[in-house]
């Protein structure tokens, strides 16, 4: 019998992940189908246990569903719990257990930058849904300090505040975090600023960057954000959000199959897509 992937959202039209997870199955001649589903939010019990009741193996979820769907699990991984959101659930047996792959997505694709995070400075831009995710999961691995600058301050002061892990951290406003910025060697773009259709929108100067600091985006439509086109014209290392996108997939794909999937070869796929949008 064909083995069920799935993801809900809201939309979900432009998911990628169909066709990267699609691809992996056939690479590993594995006999399953991966579908997207969009899904209402007061639709999304009866469609967690409609994929629960037809046996699904595992399915991804994104936006708005990632913190609402928590309830209807059976269980929560630690990390997924602290962040409150979760993107990805497998199905042991008829029990929902709900995991978070984007912080550690994001630490994961990293890795070909930096291999430690221990001794950095980091700057997180923003304080949504993404930065929490990327902040506790960094915050686990001993950096000197994060700060965190977003346009309302008092949400970074949140973020601060309900971080589990112990870490030294600063809420800033965006024109304070530009002022600071030479004293950061990472730092995290992870609002929507620069996404298509207003990509020539950045949220905070660079004018004070350090260069040898790293430049991270998770935005990946368009490719090279602004933010990342300034950071390399002033001499700094930059990556965009394929890198997070692809990884997250790919720890999902572990939690599912117990199989850490070709990377470069989900990589070409997602670029692909995007290319021939
Ligand atoms: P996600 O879950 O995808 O991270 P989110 O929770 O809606 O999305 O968070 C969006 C982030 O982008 C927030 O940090 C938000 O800042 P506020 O907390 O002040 O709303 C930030 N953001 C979005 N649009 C922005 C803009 N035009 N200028 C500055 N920050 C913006």
């Amino acid at each position: 019998m064909k083995k069920l992937f799935a993801v809900l959202g809201n939309p979900i039209g432009h998911s990628m992940s169909p066709v990267m997870h699609n691809d992996l199955f056939s690479l590993y001649n594995m006999n399953a189908v991966y579908l997207p589903f969009q899904v209402k939010e007061e639709e999304l019990k009866e469609a967690v246990n409609g994929l629960r009741a037809l046996g699904a193996v595992g399915f991804n979820v994104t936006v708005p569903h990632k913190s609402t769907i928590m309830p209807f699990l059976d269980e929560i991984d630690e990390l997924a719990a602290s962040i409150g959101a979760v993107n990805t659930v497998v199905n042991q047996n008829g029990k929902l257990i709900g995991y978070n792959t984007d912080g550690l997505g994001f630490l994961k694709g990293l890795d070909e930058y930096v291999t430690k995070i221990e001794g950095h400075k980091i700057l997180v831009i923003g304080a949504g849904g993404a930065a929490r995710a990327i902040y506790f999961t960094l915050a686990k691995e001993n950096p000197v300090q994060i700060d965190i600058a977003n346009r309302t301050v008092e949400k970074a002061v949140e973020l601060i505040t309900e971080c589990p892990y112990s870490i030294t951290s600063r809420a800033l406003t965006l024109e304070e975090a530009g002022n600071y910025l030479g004293e950061y060697d990472l730092i995290i773009q992870t609002t929507m600023i620069g996404m298509e259709p207003n990509t020539e929108e950045q949220p905070i100067s660079l004018e004070n960057i350090n260069k040898q600091a790293l430049v991270c985006d998770i935005i990946y439509n368009p490719l090279e954000t602004s933010i990342l086109r300034d950071a390399k014209e002033r001499g700094a290392a930059v990556q965009n959000g394929i890198n997070m996108f692809v990884y997250q997939g790919a720890l999902a794909f572990e939690i599912w199959t117990g199989r850490l999937p070709d990377i470069q070869r989900m990589k070409e796929n997602v670029l692909r897509q995007l290319g021939g949008k």
